[in-house]
């Protein structure tokens, strides 16, 4: 187990790279944390109205949680899929409980589906749609990311036509359960209408 621990903590430390929070600082939008919802991801960053930093930390977010499922053939010989299980579940940890910032990180949704992403590839497409569906129709961020967390469960098995007790499809659940946890606050405002809308041009003056 000692390939597939070094893989855990390859991943954690990949996810644990606060992009949204560093691109924001380096792009001069200030500290994102003391902003909107106080998360670090892009959706935050969008709030800036910084269309690119936001797509930039979409991407970086997205391409960590990818890799670092990616690199776990390179260093495992057996277990592959194990090790690819136990990374997604890591980068997404990494994220959300980032040891640099107090274990105080993001909500797990770019670098959750980068993840999907690398573990089989169909789901990553399917959740992605479902996402940019939802969040295009309700114009909220969260409910497109809870909408693609929860079929991602039931997309793996057949997707990847693994077992439902296999890696690959434990580990989806695993993703979806931090990714829910992580919401409560979201799930609570969507519950009582008061979640933020995306807003993609500037407030208008007046
Ligand atoms: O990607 C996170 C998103 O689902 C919610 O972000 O900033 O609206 O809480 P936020």
């Amino acid at each position: 187990s000692g390939p597939i621990l070094l893989c855990a903590g390859i991943a954690y430390l990949l996810g644990s790279i606060p992009f949204g929070l560093l691109l924001s600082h380096i792009g001069g939008a200030g500290d994102i944390r003391k902003i909107g919802s106080g998360n670090i991801g892009a959706t935050n960053v969008l709030r800036t109205g910084r269309k690119g930093l936001a797509a930039a930390t979409l991407l970086l977010d997205g391409l960590k949680g990818a890799l670092a499922v990616l690199i776990v053939p390179l260093l495992l010989e057996g277990n592959v899929r194990t090790g690819m299980a136990v990374a997604a579940v890591c980068v997404v940890l990494g994220h959300c409980f980032p040891v640099w910032l107090g274990f105080r990180g993001g909500k797990g949704v770019a670098t959750g589906l980068g993840a999907l992403f690398a573990l089989c590839w169909p789901v990553g497409i399917a959740c992605c749609l479902v996402w940019l569906a939802v969040a295009k129709l309700s114009h909220i961020s969260s409910a497109g990311a809870l909408a693609a967390f929860i079929v991602a469960p039931f997309l793996m098995p057949p997707l990847s036509e693994q077992p439902v007790h296999s890696p690959l499809p434990v580990a989806t659940l695993l993703l979806t359960l931090i990714i829910l946890l992580r919401h409560t606050g979201n799930i609570r405002r969507l519950l009582t209408g008061r979640e933020s809308r995306i807003r993609i041009d500037p407030p208008p003056q007046d």
